[in-house]
């Protein structure tokens, strides 16, 4: 066996494996009267096209669960390659609110944040969840959809994020 597919324990090989999977960074916000909440998500995966539905996988200990659950709604924005502050703020540099304060944040009509220089903003009513382990998978039925910029993607793997390479 070469060093290179050296076996090791489940949780360390899985979280290697992890590491490796390069994935889109999207920000998730929410709003619950006047108080606005956000988080960085790499969870976001496609879920149909018939209804249109997304899924997200939000941790059960962080602000963000209870906020999506009680407001009932949700926007997905997919950061381009330009967002990199956002990605760290919105993924624990920044606390609460004051995560705002980094991007071009606006307030839609359905009184969700989002950013107008995302690839994409995907408003979406909480549809189902479904628990396991330590997270909650949260499943969005798309309502509204904003197209953004069309430019590079932000990538995460290996603990940072880049950018996007076409062969
Ligand atoms: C690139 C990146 C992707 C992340 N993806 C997820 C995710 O999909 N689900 C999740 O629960 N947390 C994810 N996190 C962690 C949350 O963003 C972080 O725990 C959250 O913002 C903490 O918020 P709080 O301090 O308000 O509870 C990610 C963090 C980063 C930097």
């Amino acid at each position: 066996m070469s060093e290179a597919t050296v076996d090791t324990s489940v949780f360390d090989g899985f979280r290697g494996a992890m590491r490796r999977m390069a994935s889109s960074v999207s920000v998730i916000t929410t709003v619950n009267g006047d108080a606005h909440h956000g988080m960085a998500a790499t969870s976001v995966s496609s879920l149909s096209f018939s209804p249109p539905s997304l899924l997200v996988c939000i941790n059960r200990n962080i602000t963000m669960h209870d906020a999506v659950k009680m407001a009932g709604v949700f926007c997905v924005n997919i950061l381009g390659e330009t967002h990199g502050d956002v990605c760290d703020a919105f993924g624990g540099k920044l606390n609460g609110a004051e995560r705002f304060t980094i991007g071009g944040w606006l307030d839609h009509d359905t009184g969700l944040r989002y950013l107008p220089d995302a690839a994409a903003s995907i408003f979406c009513k909480l549809d189902a969840t479904f628990e396991y382990g330590t997270h909650t998978i949260c499943v969005g039925l798309v309502e509204k959809v904003i197209l953004g910029e069309e430019g590079a993607p932000l990538l995460y793997r290996e603990g940072g994020v880049g950018g996007f390479r076409r062969f």
